[in-house]
């Protein structure tokens, strides 16, 4: 499909049609947005004690071998958020990256329990989250909203709770998400919650099939009525998994620059997306926790396409499958839908 702008080279070509692309971002921890600058500086104005005092330091200490490694650095980043207004810096920070990449619809998750659990009330984090979307919305025209995610380490008594507390705002949430430690925390283990969250009309999400087995897709999809799955890379372990993924259309949020740094995949030249584009599932990208893991959208974009060659065609699928599979009103995804078709001719 033929691009308006000139095609200097290959390389700028496609730089620059990635960076022009109007993008959905389906899978973003907004704790996992918290880059080392605004961690240290509220670390000194809550007066909280991080292991780590400079920037360098901070980035240093960012050496992941698997998910629980990674997580276990990122809880202790996200210490620092304490008042509204941290909560508010950090989704507006956020935006204002989003929107540096084009990225015109967000939908966002949150890990309430990683906050309540330290005593901050779960109004302060939604106001203050809710407070920077605002901003960013008005500053940058970006639409979306949030996706309270279930921490899956801790019981389902807990996200029990967590839901209750949430419900007489759930008008405010665009639906719930189960991530964390995968293995050893199958989706079974939040049936419950998620019956009564879909009851209450919220929308089901989780992470499955990132380190867990296709077991835990195949429970998302069942037990839990995921409409998307996060991650999702392990379902090529069994092909009739990739059948019904593909029939169903279920889309895949798919991070890649994540699943190298925590070894999901030795090398961004053996991911599977392109396969799995190839194969007609919905596959989207998405950066999952920018902060931690080295690029926001497009550099997950540029990742891609550079190991796997990804052509013009594929670039525009895989940005026309993020805005299809997000949960913006149907005028949205059209106008977006058609913003993308006025760059081709
Ligand atoms: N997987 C599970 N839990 C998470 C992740 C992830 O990639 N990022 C933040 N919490
Ligand atoms: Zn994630």
């Amino acid at each position: 499909m033929p691009i308006i702008y000139p095609p200097i080279n290959e390389e700028i070509t496609m730089t620059h049609l990635i960076d022009l692309l109007p993008k959905a971002e389906l899978h973003l921890h907004i704790e996992g947005s918290l880059e080392p600058e605004l961690m240290l500086s509220l670390a000194e104005r809550n007066q909280i004690k991080l292991p780590w005092e400079t920037i360098e330091e901070t980035r240093d200490a960012y050496q992941f071998h698997n998910l629980q490694s990674f997580l276990d650095i990122y809880y202790t980043g996200a210490s620092v958020l304490c008042k509204e207004e941290d909560f508010a810096d950090l989704a507006y920070a956020y935006l204002k990256k989003a929107d540096a990449d084009r990225v015109m619809h967000a939908e966002i998750f949150f890990d309430p329990q990683t906050h309540t659990d330290r005593g901050i009330p779960y109004e302060v984090v939604l106001d203050g989250l809710q407070a920077g979307f605002l901003r960013g919305e008005k500053e940058f025209g970006i639409s979306g909203g949030y996706i309270l995610c279930f921490l899956r380490h801790l019981s389902a008594e807990d996200a029990m709770t967590t839901l209750k507390h949430a419900l007489p705002r759930a008008n405010e949430l665009l639906g719930v998400g189960l991530d964390s430690s995968e293995v050893g925390h199958p989706p079974a283990k939040f049936s419950d919650v998620f019956a009564q969250a879909h009851q209450a009309g919220l929308i089901p999400v989780a992470h499955a099939g990132e380190e867990g087995p296709p077991a835990y897709i195949h429970q998302a999809l069942d037990l839990l009525r995921a409409v998307r799955i996060d991650h999702g890379v392990r379902c090529s372990e069994e092909e009739e998994l990739v059948e019904e993924l593909r029939d169903r259309q279920i889309p895949l949020t798919v991070c890649p620059l994540s699943n190298i740094k925590l070894g999901v995949f030795k090398s961004m030249e053996g991911h599977n997306l392109k396969a799995l584009l190839e194969a007609g599932l919905c596959i989207t990208l998405n950066s999952d926790d920018p902060a931690y893991f080295g690029g926001y959208l497009n550099s997950n974009f540029r990742a891609a396409h550079q190991a796997l060659g990804l052509d013009d065609s594929q670039l525009v699928q895989l940005a026309k499958n993020g805005i299809r599979a997000s949960f913006a009103p149907q005028a949205r995804k059209e106008s977006l839908l058609n913003q993308i078709d006025a760059l081709s001719l």
